[in-house]
């Protein structure tokens, strides 16, 4: 595995990207090095825990010398990637920009839709018949950074937001790992300030419905 490419997975929560990006290692030829995460008390660190990938955790209001540190554990782990997976705060703007085009975020809705939270229920609530997840390079305008992939699904009559978040959950489940394996080939890549995808750039989202 030493010659694999390395990530660094955020989570706040349950962490079932997480676990997804974990099974998947071996069929996308990467490694999850180091899991971070800013609550002690998250249940998705025990799917770190049991696969036996150090875990970092930390209280991240305030505490410049905690994110020195996870960003030397970043560095120490010789990670390539950092995968923001249900994540659920704002990395401080000097973070980014020590990492700059190596942040990606999993976020649940069509972007440039529905930036920030409560996603499901605004689909709902505005009668939209699309659903769908992104993934983006993180930049320092929230939910703003270059769209890579993108997954719908179809919103049906009786969804209500728990249901659509589910039936939308178990699609970024693939989603990640496939946006994770195209920038560890080199498929996805920057050239100084432009995104290809196998050479040509990128401009619109790459579709998986898988
Ligand atoms: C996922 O739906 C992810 O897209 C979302 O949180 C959930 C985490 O689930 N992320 C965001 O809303 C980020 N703004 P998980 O902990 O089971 O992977």
């Amino acid at each position: 595995m030493s010659n694999s490419f390395k990530l660094c997975v955020f989570i706040s929560g349950s962490g079932s990207n997480l676990d997804s990006i974990i099974k998947k290692q071996a069929l996308h030829n990467y490694e999850v090095a180091l899991v971070v995460s800013n609550k002690a008390g998250a249940k998705g660190l025990d799917f770190a825990k049991n696969a036996s990938i150090p875990v970092f955790t930390f209280n991240w209001d305030n505490n410049d010398k905690d994110l020195t540190f996870v960003q030397n554990q970043i560095k120490q782990h010789g990670c390539d990637l950092i995968v923001l997976a249900g994540f659920m705060r704002i990395l401080p703007k000097g973070f980014i920009s020590a990492f700059e085009n190596k942040i990606i975020n999993i976020h649940p809705s069509l972007l440039p839709k529905y930036k920030g939270l409560h996603t499901h229920q605004q689909v709902i609530d505005n009668k939209d018949k699309i659903h769908g997840a992104s993934v983006h390079f993180v930049n320092a305008e929230l939910d703003g950074g270059k769209i890579i992939t993108q997954t719908s699904i179809a919103v049906e009559n009786n969804d209500t937001a728990e249901t659509l978040g589910a039936r939308l959950l178990f699609r970024e489940h693939s989603l990640l790992p496939h946006t994770i394996a195209l920038i560890g080939q080199n498929r996805v890549q920057w050239q100084t300030n432009t995104l290809y995808f196998d050479h040509n750039k990128l401009i619109n989202p790459i579709i998986f419905n898988d």
